[in-house]
Formats: C-alpha cells, structure tokens, sequence
C-alpha cells in the first residue's frame, strides 16, 4: 500500500541531502509540478524558487491562479511575465513547428537566466514515471514535436533532483491531496499553448480572441455536463481560423474571423472521434462566442476524428 505520508518524510529529507545550496523549479501550474514544489519547499524553505513563465499564451485566469496557489501553499516563487518577449519572437512565424521550436528555445534561456540569477545549483523536476518510461521508449508521437515546454533538457548545467520520478498519476494525487494541493483537474493543454491555436500568426490580438473563445466552450461544455446533457469530452477547445468570412451585424456587412470548435473523445490522446455535443448547446457556444467577441461572425464545428485528423489543428 503506497503511504503519501512516508513518501512525502523520505522524499523531504532525501532532497536536504541532495542540495546543500540553492535549486530552481519550473512550475507549469499542473498537479505534477506543484506537487514537486511543496514537497521541495518543505525541505529548503527559501533555498527554493519555483518559476512560473507567463508566456502571453496562457488559458484565461491561469497565471493569476498558479500565483494564488503557489501564495497559500507558501512556495517562494517568481511569475516572470515573459509575453512581450514571447510575441516579439514569434512575430511573422506562421509555421506550427516553427513556433513550437522558438516557444521551447525562449523557455530554456529564460529559465536559465532566472537559475543564474538565484544561483541555484540545483534544478528540481516535476517528471513522473510515465513522463520518462515514455520519452526512452517508441511510443513518443512523432507527428508533432510534444515537448513539453515545461520539461528542461538535460544539457542545462544544473544538476537534476526528481522527487517524483517513481511515481504515478494516482499516487501523485494522492501525494497532492496530503499535501493540501489543491489544483483544478483541468484537460489536457499542449505546451505551447494558444501559440497553436491561432492559426496563422500569433499576435496578443489573435490571442485574446482565441482565450475568450476557449472559455467560453470550456464553460458551456462544463455546463452542461454538470445538467446531464453530455459527458465531457477529453479536451474542448476553440481555434482561430486564418480567414475572415463575410457576416452581417444589424444592417451592416462585416468582414469577421471565424472560430472553429473542437471537441474529442479519447483515452490517451493518440486517437479520437469528434464529440457529439448536443445541437442545444453548440448553439449557446456559438451564440455566445459571436455576441461576446465582436470580431467573430462565424463559428464552425469540427467533425473530424484522429486519424486523420490531429486533436489540434496545427
Ligand atoms: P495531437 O494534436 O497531436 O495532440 O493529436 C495529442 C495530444 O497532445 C497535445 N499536444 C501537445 N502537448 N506540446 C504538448 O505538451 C505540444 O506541442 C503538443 N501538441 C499537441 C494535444 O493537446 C493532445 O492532448
């Protein structure tokens, strides 16, 4: 029987004996992470920095709610607000490998800069069983490059302490619970964020647009899930299409953007059949998405399974 308790005290004390200076952290926000956080923080106190980047890419309320958490689990911790340098480099990139690459590259250097100004020695890892059994072995999609823009390559000058590395998902929540970490168990986000959901060039304008459409089907999707009219999908998300269609608000023609909706059913995220969201409530997504976002007039609905489609479009 996996006991949290003991696994929290050895891990504790474990991690006293591996730094005797400073060690970094990069925190995404998720369960894993957080989890390595508290657990670091107990052992080193203020010789800890968990490091949270705001990449101007990030679902609607996210950075404000990994500062809460990170601020009630007393967790010394610094969000960097990197969004202007993040827009700046991924100006005129329309290529989605592309940005993955100058989103995982911007990551990095901004992480070692914030190592060596703490001069941690140290860097504390989130990386759970699954993470590592997965990278050595043949399953890694090779469709799309999924590194996870949280996960630091080995190459940095730091050495590497995971607490977590033995364990999986249900041992972690059950660590995170004797913890008192609290985060919201929220689907599955890719690392680069809503740079792969605006398709086309990423601006903070496309953006905003594609945040506000994603909350909104993150909302009516919870909804009514929450009356009994569905189950939730595995993800639900918006998309900005790159093209603008002709609509018509009151008596005048506008030239609008058009969101394309994606929901999909999947265990793991390697194939899927498109959710079969029931009409009422593409309708209220819809209806919602064109009247709160001025800029939309078109909202379409992606009927398309993986294969041969992808759970994002880029
Ligand atoms: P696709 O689009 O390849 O996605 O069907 C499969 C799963 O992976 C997520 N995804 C990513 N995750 N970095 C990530 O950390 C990425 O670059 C990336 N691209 C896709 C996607 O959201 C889905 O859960």
């Amino acid at each position: 029987m996996f006991d949290p308790k003991a696994f929290i005290d050895e891990q504790v004390e474990a991690i006293r004996g591996a730094v005797k200076g400073k060690a970094i952290l990069a925190c995404s926000g998720g369960v894993d992470s957080t989890t390595a956080a508290v657990i670091a923080s107990r052992a080193l106190g203020d010789r800890l920095l968990a490091v949270y980047i705001d990449t101007g890419l990030m679902r609607k309320g996210e950075t404000q709610d990994v500062d809460v958490t990170l601020k009630a689990l007393r967790v010394s911790h610094r969000i960097v607000d990197a969004s202007d340098e993040y827009f700046e480099a991924l100006k005129g990139v329309t290529d989605p490998e592309r940005k993955r690459h100058i989103i995982g590259n911007k990551f990095i250097e901004l992480f070692e800069r914030e190592a060596t100004t703490f001069g941690a020695e140290v860097l504390i890892q989130g990386t759970i069983a699954p993470d590592w059994i997965e990278s050595g072995g043949q399953l890694r999609d090779r469709i799309k490059s999924h590194h996870n823009v949280a996960g630091l390559p080995a190459e940095m000058k730091l050495r590497l302490v995971e607490p977590l590395r033995d364990l999986y998902k249900d041992e972690v929540r059950k660590v995170a619970r004797a913890l008192g970490v609290r985060v919201a168990e929220r689907q599955p986000f890719p690392g680069p964020a809503f740079a792969v959901r605006v398709l086309g060039e990423v601006t903070p304008e496309r953006v905003a647009v594609v945040r506000e459409a994603c909350a909104i089907v993150e909302e009516e999707l919870e909804a009514a899930a929450g009356k009994g009219l569905m189950t939730l999908p595995w993800q639900y998300f918006a998309v900005l299409l790159p093209v603008q269609s002709v609509g018509v608000h009151g008596d005048v023609r506008v030239y609008g953007h058009t969101v394309g909706v994606r929901a999909i059913e999947s265990v793991d995220g390697m194939s899927g059949t498109y959710s079969k969201i029931p009409h009422e409530v593409l309708d209220r997504i819809s209806v919602r998405i064109t009247n709160e976002i001025k800029s939309v007039n078109r909202v379409v609905y992606d009927v398309s399974n993986k294969p041969p489609a992808t759970i994002e479009w880029e």
